[in-house]
C-alpha cells in the first residue's frame, strides 16, 4: 500500500481483505484454542464472545474512524484530531503505545509462525503418519527443546515478513487472502467433521459452551478480554492505519461486522476441531501454547492422506500468520521511517532485526532460559501477557474514549449513518459499555 500521497484502498473489498488478513492469524487458531484449554473452556469462550461484541466492535469502528478522519499515521492522526477538537496532544500516546505493542507482539508471534513452518515441513515428510499421541507429543517436545531449530524457523519466518514488507508486495498477499481464507475455513470444517466421527465431540461441546459459574475468575476474564483485542488486531494502531486509507463511502459498521464474524467463526471452528481430538486422546487441554501442535498432527496422522491435509493446513496457517505479521511490522517501519533518517528498506531491516533479536529471548524461554523473570512468568509469557492483557486493552480504551468523548457526537453519528435508537445504542456502547467494560475487567482481575 503506497502511503506517500496518502493513497486509498482500491475498493471496499481490498480494505476488508486487508483487515481480515490482519485479524485472522495464529490468534484465532493457536492462541484462541490454547487459552480456551488453559482457562477451563466455556467461561472463557463466553466472556470472549461478549468482549468481541460489546468492546471489540466499538473499538474497531473507533480505530477506523480515527484513521479515516486523521488521514495520517496513527500517532499523527490522533495528534491532529486532538488539536482540531481542542483536546490535549497527549492523545498521541495512544498511537505510540500501539507501535510498542506491535513491536513486542511480533517478536513472539514470529516464533510461533516458525513452529507452523516447521510443521508444514514435518507434514510433507510424513513425520506424523500413523504415529500415536505419545510420539507426536515427543516430536513437539523435541522442537521446543532445540534452541537451534527454533531459531532457524523463527529466522525464516521473520525473513519472509521482512522481505514482503521491504518489497511492498503486501497487496498481492491481500488478494490471496480472498482465496486462502475460505480454504482455511474448509479445512477447519473437515477437521470438525473428523472430530464428530472420531473424537469426543460431545465432551468438546460441553467443554466449550457449558460454563460452570466457579470458572469465571478474574484471570479468565482478563485473558478473554486480551484475546478479543489480540484477535481483532486492536490497540496497536494497525486498524487506525487501515482506516486512514479508507474512502468516505465505506460503511464502518457493516465492514466491522464482516471482519468480526469471519474472525470469530474461524476461532470457534478451530476450537471445535481441536477439543474433540484432545479428549479422545486423553490429552491435557491446559497443556499451553503447544496445544494445536500436539493435537492436530494426531488427527492428520490417523487420516487417509492425512499428510496432505496436514501440509495444506499448516501452509494455510503459516499464510494467515504471515498476513498478520506484516500488519504488525508495518506500523513499526512507518514509525522509524518518519522519525529517523532511514528510508523504507533500511527501516524495515532495522525494525525486523530488533524484533528478531527479542524473539530469540522469547524462544529461549522454552529451553535454556526456562526460568521466571517476573510475576512467575518466563520471557515468552511475559511478552504475551504484557501486550495482550495490558497494553492492547489500554490503547484500545484510549481510542474508544477519544471517539466517544472527544469527537463531536453529531459528527460521529453522521459518519456512521445512525439516527434515533441506533445512534443512542452506539453512544451507549462507545461512551459507556466499552470503556467501562475494559476498566471493570481490570478491576475484577487485580
Ligand atoms: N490478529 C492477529 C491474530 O489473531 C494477530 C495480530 C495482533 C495482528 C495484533 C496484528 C495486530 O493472529
Amino acid at each position: 500500500m503506497a502511503k506517500s500521497s496518502h493513497a486509498q484502498w482500491s475498493s471496499r473489498m481490498t480494505f476488508i481483505l486487508a483487515a481480515t488478513g490482519s485479524a485472522v492469524g495464529l490468534g484465532n487458531i493457536w492462541r484462541f484454542s490454547y487459552l480456551v484449554g488453559d482457562s477451563g473452556g466455556a467461561a472463557f469462550v463466553l466472556v470472549y464472545l461478549l468482549c468481541i461484541a460489546l468492546v471489540g466492535l466499538p473499538i474497531l469502528v473507533s480505530e477506523w474512524m480515527i484513521g479515516r478522519r486523521g488521514q495520517k499515521n496513527p500517532i499523527n492522526s490522533l495528534a491532529e484530531l486532538a488539536r482540531k477538537n481542542g483536546s490535549s496532544q497527549a492523545w498521541m500516546i495512544v498511537g505510540v503505545s500501539g507501535v510498542l505493542g506491535a513491536f513486542l507482539i511480533l517478536s513472539f508471534y514470529s516464533v510461533i509462525g516458525g513452529w507452523s513452518l516447521s510443521y508444514t515441513l514435518s507434514s510433507l515428510t510424513g513425520d506424523f503418519s500413523g504415529q500415536d499421541a505419545a510420539t507426536i507429543e515427543g516430536l513437539f517436545g523435541a522442537l521446543l527443546g532445540s534452541p537451534g531449530m527454533l531459531l532457524l524457523w523463527h529466522t525464516i519466518f521473520m525473513a519472509l515478513v521482512l522481505g514482503i514488507v521491504a518489497f511492498g508486495v503486501n497487496q498481492g498477499l491481500e488478494k490471496a487472502v480472498r482465496l486462502l481464507m475460505p480454504a482455511l475455513v474448509v479445512l477447519l470444517v473437515i477437521l470438525v467433521v473428523y472430530g464428530m466421527f472420531s473424537g469426543h465431540f460431545g465432551e468438546a461441546l460441553s467443554f466449550m459452551f457449558a460454563p460452570d459459574l466457579s470458572a469465571f475468575t478474574g484471570g479468565v476474564v482478563l485473558a478473554a478480554m486480551g484475546q478479543a483485542f489480540f484477535t481483532l488486531s486492536l490497540g496497536m494502531g494497525i486498524m487506525i492505519a487501515y482506516g486512514s486509507y479508507l474512502g468516505q463511502e465505506v460503511k464502518l459498521l457493516g465492514a466491522a461486522r464482516t471482519v468480526i464474524i469471519l474472525d470469530t467463526v474461524i476461532a470457534l471452528l478451530a476450537g471445535l476441531a481441536i477439543f474433540p481430538i484432545v479428549f479422545a486422546n486423553g490429552l491435557d487441554p491446559s497443556e499451553g501454547p503447544g496445544l494445536i501442535f500436539v493435537t492436530l498432527p494426531i488427527a492428520f496422522g490417523s487420516m487417509t492422506a492425512g499428510w496432505l491435509l496436514g501440509l495444506i493446513f499448516f501452509l494455510l496457517l503459516t499464510f494467515a500468520a504471515l498476513t498478520s505479521a506484516i500488519s504488525l511490522l508495518e506500523p513499526v517501519v512507518e514509525f522509524l521511517e518518519e522519525r529517523s533518517p532511514l528510508t523504507r528498506v533500511p527501516a524495515t531491516v532495522v525494525a525486523s532485526f530488533a524484533i528478531w533479536g527479542l524473539g530469540i529471548a522469547a524462544l529461549l524461554s522454552f529451553n535454556l532460559w526456562d526460568f521466571t523473570v517476573l510475576f512467575g512468568l518466563n520471557i515468552f509469557d511475559l511478552l504475551d501477557t504484557v501486550t495482550a492483557k495490558i497494553l492492547l486493552p489500554l490503547t484500545g480504551l484510549g481510542a474508544v474514549v477519544f471517539v466517544g468523548w472527544v469527537l463531536s457526537r453529531e459528527s460521529v453519528e453522521k459518519e456512521l449513518g445512525l439516527s434515533g435508537g441506533a445512534a443512542t445504542a452506539w453512544n451507549i456502547a462507545a461512551r459507556f459499555i466499552a470503556p467501562i467494560g475494559v476498566v471493570l475487567v481490570f478491576i475484577f482481575s487485580f
